[in-house]
């Protein structure tokens, strides 16, 4: 399982990027609202540090016309955009014509294994099914992952599977065992991923018996 990072915060993004570990990242409308900056602006400067992975830019529009337009704008910011696009009748024709044009595609606002097998079949690249979203309403959200997982293998699809709406590290754990290709995480959780208790508690007894040894 790959790591995308989910932020529009280009430190956020630097730093995780610094770690070696990123393979992409995902915005979403909210994400970028919070940042108070141009989104065209953001998503250059976001493909200025990601250069080759995948930096999904999220469509507003409710018809597939204006995602389309929308489409063709934000593909022309880098090379590695990948054009977002929510799960609707709407969202899956635009979807339909991008990938037929070799335009990479994300849908998104996925909350069950046929959409997400209606999203393949329209050729998106990625499905992001919410984890934590699901979680919120009773819910069983890795129960998803692992369904659509199980499908896409049988039926030989090739579109990739990003586990989103991540809250918490046993999310990523879970993702990786259940079979999703990429993991989309809050900064805040890659920081929680690195830790463990045991890692500080003998960093910490090896400078002692080390400076012991050297005194
Ligand atoms: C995924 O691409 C979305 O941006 C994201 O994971 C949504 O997560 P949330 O439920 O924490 O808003």
């Amino acid at each position: 399982m790959k790591f995308f990072i989910d932020t529009a915060n280009i430190d956020e993004i630097k730093e995780a990027n610094s770690l070696g570990i990123l393979a992409g990242v995902t915005t979403n409308p909210s994400l970028v609202a919070k940042e108070n900056v141009s989104f065209h602006d953001r998503l250059k400067e976001i493909t200025e540090v990601v250069t080759e992975g995948s930096v999904s830019a999220e469509v507003i529009s409710e018809d597939s016309e204006g995602m389309l337009k929308e489409a063709e704008e934000l593909a022309a910011i880098a090379p590695n955009i990948t054009i977002k696009l929510p799960m609707t009748l709407e969202g899956l024709k635009a979807c339909k014509v991008l990938s037929d044009k070799g335009v990479k595609t994300n849908v998104t606002l996925v909350f069950s294994a046929n959409q997400a097998l209606l999203a393949a079949r329209a050729g998106a690249t990625y499905v992001s099914p919410f984890l934590g979203r699901l979680d919120d309403i009773g819910q069983n959200g890795m129960h998803l992952i692992s369904e659509i997982a199980q499908i896409f293998d049988l039926h030989g699809i090739e579109s990739e599977i990003i586990a989103a709406s991540i809250r918490h590290p046993m999310h990523v754990t879970e993702a990786a065992l259940n079979g999703a290709h990429i993991a989309t995480i809050p900064y805040k959780v890659i920081g929680q991923l690195v830790q463990h208790p045991l890692t500080d508690k003998g960093i910490e007894k090896f400078l002692a018996d080390w400076e012991q040894a050297n005194k």
